[in-house]
């Protein structure tokens, strides 16, 4: 059973369709790689999957549920947590804040009840803090956990919309282009911290344009184009594949 399952999944936008019957499922452990051309529709299948709309029809499922019509912090609580290709936060708001701010969805009412200074809220504030705190030094922010997000260097916030992700504990990740726009060193980190998680059990699935990353990091590889699915396969099956070097723009070989 995969613990991720997309099937048929349809979608229009004031007419325009951008979903066409998309096909997708990522089993447990992998560390699965999503492409395809821009405005393919990659972001907007996250979108669906993370519940931030319904889509028209098709499933999706996670963990042997249908989730296609469940809210979206369900979701999240379920295991399923997605980054976003632009950071998103509170800019003014410090590291740490941001983080804290994504414990509610684990800790539930716990955390809440910490507003009105039960015991019970006391220790699941300190629970969530103690988390908030290992996953900043595992993501090497620790040192600017008291900075506001705004000034940071638009690779270290990348790094903090990844333990946003990390604070509601995920069974699964959908990263949306992490390494976009950032150099080549901290890409290299952001891959690491990537291949970690993985390795710890977390099921990944990337979406990125730079495409020996992907063959490095990512098995399976599903392709996609003009909102459906146009193959999965290892990234050497994908890159040499015909159907896929046309729909990169009429390019004969992905740029590898
Ligand atoms: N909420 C929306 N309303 C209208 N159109 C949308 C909406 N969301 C996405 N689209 C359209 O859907 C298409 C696919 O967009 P999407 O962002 O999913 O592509 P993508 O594969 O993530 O591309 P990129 O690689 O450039 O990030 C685009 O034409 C986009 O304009
Ligand atoms: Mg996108």
């Amino acid at each position: 059973m995969s613990l991720l399952k997309v099937s048929d999944l349809r979608h229009a936008f004031y007419g325009s369709r951008v979903l066409n019957g998309v096909d997708f499922s990522v089993e447990q452990g992998q560390f699965a790689g999503l492409v395809g051309p821009n405005g393919a529709g990659k972001s907007t299948l996250y979108n669906a999957i993370s519940g931030l709309f319904i889509p028209d029809s098709g499933t999706v499922e996670f963990a042997g549920r249908d989730i296609t019509r469940m809210p979206a912090h369900e979701r999240v609580a379920l295991g399923l947590v997605r980054t976003f290709q632009l950071a998103r936060g509170f800019p003014k708001l410090t590291v740490f804040q941001n983080l804290m701010l994504y414990a509610q969805d684990n800790l539930g009412e716990g955390f809440l009840s910490s507003l009105f200074g039960t015991r019970a809220g006391r220790e699941s504030e300190e629970a969530a803090s103690e988390e908030a705190l290992s996953i900043a030094r595992r993501l090497n922010i620790h040192g600017v956990i008291d900075i506001p997000v705004s000034a940071l260097s638009g690779g270290q916030k990348k790094l903090v919309e990844i333990g946003r992700a990390l604070m509601s504990r995920p069974k699964m990740i959908l990263f949306d282009e992490p390494m976009a726009g950032v150099n080549p060193t901290l890409t290299r980190q952001i891959a690491e911290h990537l291949f970690a998680l993985n390795r710890d059990g977390i099921t990944v699935c990337l979406i990125e344009h730079d495409m020996p990353l992907i063959g490095e990091l990512c098995n399976p590889v599903t392709v996609l184009a003009e909102g459906s699915h146009l193959m999965k396969g290892t990234f050497e099956e994908v890159v040499n594949n015909l159907e896929v070097q046309e729909a990169y723009l009429g390019a004969r070989k992905v740029d590898a």
